[in-house]
C-alpha cells in the first residue's frame, strides 16, 4: 500500500475540507450576504500591491499565486492595467519563479486603452518595471492583437482578462487571446461575478447582469464545443473551468472565470 507523504495527506485534506464548505448550508447563505455587501461597499477597491492600487480582492491574488507556481508561466499577458497594481503583482510572482530557479525569465505584457500618465510614470519607475511591456490601445485592436500574438512567441503563457466587461468585448479577448494559452495554463476572465450581483445593485456601467465576462464564458465555451474546441486559426484545445478554485477561495472576483487549458 503506497503511504502518503505528509504534504499529500495535508493536500487530501484540503480538497475534503474544500468540497465540505459547498455543502455547508450556513456558510455558503453567509457568503451570500458578504458578497452582496461587499460589491455595494467596492471591498475589490481597498488594496495595494508594493504601494500601487490594485482592484483585486485578496483571495484571487493567492489563488494566482497558487497557479503561477503550479503552471510555472513565462509570460503573463494581462488586459486591462488601471493602476498597474496588477502587473506588479505578476511581475513579483514571476521573479519569485526565476528566485526559485523554475523558470530562466519572466515578463508581463499588459494592455489598456488608456493608461493614465501617473499611472504610467508609477510603473515605469517602479523597480519591478524591468519586467513589465505596456501597450496602449484596445485590446481588441487589430493591430494590439498583432503585436500580443508576436510578442507571446515560444513563451509559456497565461492569460488575464480584466479590461471592459461587456460580453461582446470579452468574447472577442477570449477568441483574440485564449489559443496563446499554453498547456495547462490558465486564461482568467476577472469580473466573472457581475452576473452574480445583488439585484439592488445599482451600476452606471454598460455591463450587468446577462451582458458581462461570465456570459462571454459561457458563448465561448459553447463556440469552442461546436467548433470541435478549434479555435479560429484552427488550433485544437479545449478549456475547463476550474470550479475547485472558487470553491476554496469562496470570496472571487472571478467565479468560473478560472479556464484551464487542458
Ligand atoms: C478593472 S480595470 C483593470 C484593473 C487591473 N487589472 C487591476 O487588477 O488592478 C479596467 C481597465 O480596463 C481598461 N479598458 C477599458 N476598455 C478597454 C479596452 N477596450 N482595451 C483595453 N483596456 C480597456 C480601462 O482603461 C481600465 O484601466
Amino acid at each position: 500500500m503506497n503511504e502518503l507523504t505528509p504534504l499529500e495527506q495535508y493536500k487530501k485534506d484540503t480538497i475534503d475540507r474544500v468540497n465540505a464548505y459547498t455543502k455547508n448550508i450556513p456558510l455558503q447563505k453567509n457568503l451570500k450576504n458578504f458578497l452582496d455587501e461587499a460589491g455595494k461597499a467596492n471591498y475589490g477597491f481597498g488594496f495595494l500591491w508594493l504601494g500601487v492600487p490594485i482592484i483585486q480582492v485578496p483571495q484571487d491574488l493567492q489563488a494566482l499565486q497558487e497557479i503561477i507556481w503550479d503552471t510555472k508561466p513565462e509570460l503573463i499577458i494581462e488586459t486591462g492595467i488601471a493602476w498597474g497594481g496588477s502587473l506588479l503583482y505578476k511581475a513579483s510572482m514571476l521573479s519569485l519563479l526565476e528566485m526559485c530557479g523554475v523558470i530562466k525569465e519572466g515578463h508581463v505584457l499588459g494592455i489598456d486603452i488608456e493608461i493614465r500618465p501617473h499611472n504610467k510614470n508609477a510603473i515605469s519607475e517602479h523597480p519591478m518595471s524591468k519586467k513589465i511591456t505596456m501597450l496602449e490601445g484596445s485590446s481588441i485592436d487589430k493591430k494590439i492583437i498583432k503585436e500580443v500574438i508576436e510578442f507571446a512567441k515560444g513563451k509559456r503563457t497565461m492569460i488575464c482578462l480584466d479590461s471592459n466587461h461587456t460580453h461582446e468585448h470579452v468574447l472577442n479577448e477570449l477568441k483574440a487571446y485564449a489559443p496563446l494559452v499554453s498547456k495547462g495554463c490558465y486564461c482568467i476572465v476577472c469580473d466573472t461575478s457581475i452576473e452574480n450581483w445583488a439585484d439592488d445593485m445599482i451600476s452606471d456601467r454598460p455591463w450587468g447582469k446577462g451582458n458581462n465576462p461570465k456570459t462571454a464564458v459561457w458563448e465561448y465555451l459553447d463556440y469552442l464545443e461546436n467548433n470541435n474546441n478549434q479555435s479560429e486559426n484552427g488550433e485544437i484545445f479545449k478549456f475547463k473551468i476550474d470550479k475547485y478554485i472558487h470553491n476554496q477561495i469562496m470570496i472571487t472576483g472571478s467565479p468560473d472565470g478560472y479556464l484551464k487549458r487542458v
